[in-house]
């Protein structure tokens, strides 16, 4: 017998957790548009504005701005793999998971991969990174900027420089913080920088925006083959060795994306759409009004879950204003709250992983779900779902300090 199981209906959760956050209604209608085929006129059009869009959005000048089909992690590796030949040095600053992931994939593209590492919940002076680098002397250096396993962000001040003066590119995984925080790329001197929809763009998972600067593109097209079947003519290779994959191969995918059009995959047509819509909600706001938004009302979190005598974990001057890690107390089973949480109030909070699996929860207050209403909302159930555990709470005290942290009329 078949099995066609119901049509489609999942629940209206509030997504509160690391990512993927609730995606704003925009994004969802864009998603809805009709398809077009790839060389559409209305669809390469598309592609432009995207690449437009994205460049004000990395706040660069870069020539190279597009998309990589897949989740974040797709834009790492197309980096990656496109960067790194094999027995390339790379230096991986690791301060959360996401380094360690950095780390893991330079070494499969072949890297010989050096790491420095600092104790989670704590940044990197960027002086530290600096020294690392004079000293390996890499050929690239891998860094997060906001490491959602732990919520803390990395102070890129004159890593970028450093990676100049010592000839060494820079990589940049800003995955869970453009849009919600400062992503300078030129001013930082970055490289190539990758990111997702997920987190402060609001859009779904799977689509991965990329900036990278014309060394990288030279770097890239002398590695540039294209696949047999499709070779304009008069191609001629480029002399360094055959990036490893194809999908991910950054050189065919500027000549995609470029004048030439040259077809590599078939672009993720409504993923295209929802990430412009992604962007342009972004920059409809003004990128220095929604950073001011994600840190007004981080703050407000945190003074909410300070009154409710919480503690936040981690160092709390270099918390990322968009995830906001709350150590589980004593004698609360942290996964029992969260179900409550998503059981009663249809509201998702995240965990963490390896050493801080059940030990903090995260907040997440990205994108179209960093909202004042939001905040409150979230202080209210967690104080309810947390007294039911027998944590002693004085009643509304969360919600009273985020309001006063507002500056709602009348707050106390
Ligand atoms: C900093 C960082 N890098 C990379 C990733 C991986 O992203 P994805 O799961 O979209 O592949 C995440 C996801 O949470 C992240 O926060």
């Amino acid at each position: 017998m078949a099995e066609i199981f119901e049509e489609l209906n999942p629940p209206q959760r509030l997504l509160m957790g690391p990512g993927p956050v609730t995606a704003d209604p925009r994004v969802l209608r864009a998603l809805a548009m009709p398809l077009v085929g790839q060389f559409d006129p209305a669809f390469t059009r598309y592609m432009n504005e995207v690449m437009v869009l994205l460049r004000q959005l990395f706040q660069t000048g870069n020539r190279w701005a597009f998309l990589v089909d897949g989740t974040a992690r797709a834009g790492i590796e197309a980096i990656l793999v496109s960067m790194i030949a094999p027995g390339d040095r790379v230096l991986v600053p690791i301060f959360g998971r996401f380094g360690h992931l950095l780390a893991e994939i330079a070494r499969r593209c072949g890297a010989e991969v050096a790491t420095i590492e600092a104790e989670w919940g704590t940044v990197f002076p960027p002086e530290r990174i600096i020294a690392a680098i004079e000293k390996t002397r890499p050929k690239l250096v891998a860094l997060v900027h906001g490491d959602t396993s732990t919520t803390m962000a990395q102070p890129m001040d004159g890593i970028g420089a450093a990676c100049r003066r010592h000839d060494a590119f820079l990589y940049v995984d800003a995955t869970a913080t453009l849009g919600g925080m400062d992503v300078a790329v030129d001013r930082w001197e970055v490289d190539a920088i990758s990111a997702g929809l997920q987190k402060c763009l609001s859009g779904p998972p799977g689509s991965s925006p990329i900036t990278f600067n014309e060394r990288v593109a030279a770097l890239v097209n002398g590695r540039k083959h294209v696949e047999q079947g499709i070779v304009p003519a008069g191609f001629v290779p480029g002399n360094g060795p055959v990036i490893r994959s194809n999908y991910f191969d950054l050189a065919m995918l500027m000549d995609y994306w470029g004048p030439e059009r040259l077809n590599h995959h078939t672009e993720a047509t409504s993923m295209l759409y929802a990430a412009r819509e992604c962007a342009r909600i972004v920059l409809m706001e003004g990128l220095e009004a929604c950073f001011a938004r994600h840190r007004r009302v981080s703050a407000a979190l945190v003074a909410g879950i300070e009154a409710m005598g919480l503690a936040l974990y981690g160092d709390i001057s270099h918390k990322m204003a968009n995830v906001t890690g709350v150590v589980i107390p004593d004698g609360i089973d942290g996964e029992a709250v969260r179900s409550a949480l998503l059981r009663d109030f249809d509201l998702e909070i995240g965990t963490s992983f390896g050493p801080l699996k059940g030990r903090i929860w995260r907040i997440g207050t990205m994108g179209y779900n960093a909202t004042e209403k939001n905040v409150l909302f979230c202080l209210n159930a967690l104080e309810e779902v947390l007294r039911r555990q027998g944590f002693a709470l004085s009643s509304g005290a969360g919600e009273a300090a985020a309001r006063a942290a507002f500056g709602a009329p009348g707050a106390a």
